[in-house]
């Protein structure tokens, strides 16, 4: 391998990590994670499905016209009409992709597909060509490729790559590769595909077994040249490959791996906070590279190396990937232009309206906790900018509770923009407020799950609560924050709710499964 070569880094946070339960975003929270990742450096960004929804199609087209650097790519099985609309939501990106894939495994043409092996390689040329009519940048995936005949699998990708992919990628939907045999795979490909250097080979991992980051690198170490990862590893069960893990393995170990990608590494963290603040997925404390605890030091012997010199026990700087101790704060005497300036070095350029409506909310935060830190202003726009056209908005929260009364909420929503009060009782606090809101709306979601953290350190720091929604069969979760933890709960729940409307009315993916 020569020395340093560059893997192209292609994130499907937006499409496959979409896929999580219950991850679903709006249309402006997946604009703003993309531009979030055009600034963390990825080179492809797969904006989503456009033919499972028309929501998902308005997406990927919002996202084309924003990008200006980063490719913009649509999934789309093999079929004209998926193609078709998987061009129209990207045709006018600076630098659009199609991304088209059918299963090759002998289980899936048998049981899901009812093809032969001929009909789907047919069924491919075919794809590919028409998808060549209308750009040049192509991908083509092998769907459950690493439980393919390997044989088979080489005709298909030559016959992908005749037809006018420019990559061709190769999946283990399943999770279920181990590295050294994937990475055999990798080579036998790579030597058995007489035109394989006229594309780009591509690898794109699930974590059924946890080995998606280390199936990649080892993919990578045999000759692969894209990487397809998500953020915190989201996506379909146990997600795909991480990026933060890929990209800082081969940053921290160029010398067994010696690559590069073209990731700005002091993004990762940020990009990481809003991923989980926009989809509600709580990162794993012990989660490698991004969570709470993996720069954290608890054994004294090893905090006292550390002191010493950090290279004992860290094997990273966390400044790498942007996780500083020396974060600016701003408090309440912070005027409006250094909330401005502030809001521009995190990447938010916002208009004077949006200016306007975070500035309320940040003063009205400042007043409450002496110190406000980038989290907290992640949280106001994201609550005050990204999520403002939603169908249920909490107006007013007010909840007696204690020893000797019986718990009680008051409650104000805006509902699609008609303002409805009621109150309710429950067992605590946090049930009167459910109870109230579900009341109010008119909702009758099953509550799966509660959690409630901290949004930073410090006791004054905003509470931090998820919840998992059911209703109907559908699966949504909710995040909200806010000094007051019961407030924070219902914000959460209100955000769980909004997103399963969202749900009832964007038909799930599921529906046009993969
Ligand atoms: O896991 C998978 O096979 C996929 C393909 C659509 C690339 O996500
Ligand atoms: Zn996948």
């Amino acid at each position: 391998m020569s020395s340093q070569e560059r893997v192209i880094i292609f994130d499907t946070t937006l499409r496959d990590g979409e896929q999580s339960p219950g991850a679903s975003m709006n249309t402006g929270e997946k604009l703003r994670l993309a531009i979030q990742l055009e600034k963390l450096g990825v080179d492809v960004l797969e904006a989503g499905f456009p033919a499972a929804s028309a929501g998902d199609l308005e997406a990927v087209s919002n996202i084309a016209g924003k990008l200006q650097r980063t490719e913009v790519a649509g999934l789309a099985r093999t079929s004209k009409e998926d193609i078709d609309q998987a061009w129209q939501a990207v045709q006018h990106a600076a630098k659009p992709r199609i991304h088209t894939f059918i299963a090759t495994s002998d289980i899936h043409l048998k049981y899901k597909l009812k093809m032969s092996r001929e009909a789907v390689i047919d069924k491919a040329i075919e794809a590919v060509k028409y998808a060549k009519t209308l750009t040049d940048n192509i991908e083509f995936s092998a769907e459950d490729g690493s439980r393919s005949d390997r044989d088979y699998l080489c005709k298909v990708f030559e016959a992908a790559i005749a037809a006018g992919a420019t990559t061709v990628n190769l999946p283990d939907t399943v999770g279920y590769a181990v590295p050294e045999e994937f990475g055999d795979l990798v080579k036998y490909i790579m030597a058995h595909t007489p035109n394989i250097g006229k594309a780009v080979f591509s690898v794109h991992c699930h974590n059924d077994l946890g080995l998606a980051t280390a199936n990649t690198l080892t993919a990578v170490q045999a000759g692969a040249r894209q990487a397809e990862v998500t953020i915190n590893g989201i996506g379909e069960r146990a997600g795909n490959t991480s990026l933060e893990e890929v990209v800082m393995a081969m940053h921290t170990r160029r010398n067994f791996i010696p690559t590069s990608t073209n990731i700005r590494t002091e993004y990762i963290h940020p990009t990481s906070r809003l991923v989980s603040m926009i989809t509600g997925i709580i990162v794993q404390p012990n989660k490698a590279i991004v969570g709470a605890n993996a720069f954290a030091h608890e054994a004294g012997i090893h905090q006292d190396g550390v002191l010493k010199n950090p290279m004992t026990y860290e094997i990273m700087k966390p400044e790498t990937i942007g996780l500083s101790a020396n974060r600016l704060v701003l408090g309440k005497h912070s005027g409006r232009h250094a909330l401005r300036e502030h809001l521009k070095e995190m990447d938010y350029d916002l208009s004077d309206e949006e200016l306007n409506v975070v500035f309320k909310r940040f003063k009205d935060l400042a007043d409450r906790k002496k110190h406000v830190v980038d989290e907290d202003l992640e949280v106001i726009i994201t609550e005050g900018i990204l999520r403002t056209a939603e169908v249920f908005q909490l107006e007013y929260l007010h909840v007696t509770c204690g020893t000797t009364v019986l718990p009680m909420a008051s409650v104000q929503l805006s509902i699609n923009g008609r303002t409805v009060r009621g109150a309710g009782y429950g067992n605590g606090p946090v049930d009167s407020a459910f109870n109230t809101i579900a009341k109010l709306t008119g909702t009758q979601s099953e509550l799966l799950r509660f959690t409630v953290g901290a949004l930073t350190g410090g006791t004054d720091a905003q509470g931090e609560v998820t919840v998992r929604l059911r209703e109907n069969g559908l699966v949504a979760l909710g995040k909200g924050a806010d000094p007051d933890i019961i407030t924070a709960s219902a914000k959460a729940y209100i955000n769980g709710l909004n997103r399963l409307e969202y749900l009832k009315t964007n038909p799930a993916r599921e529906a046009v499964a993969v």
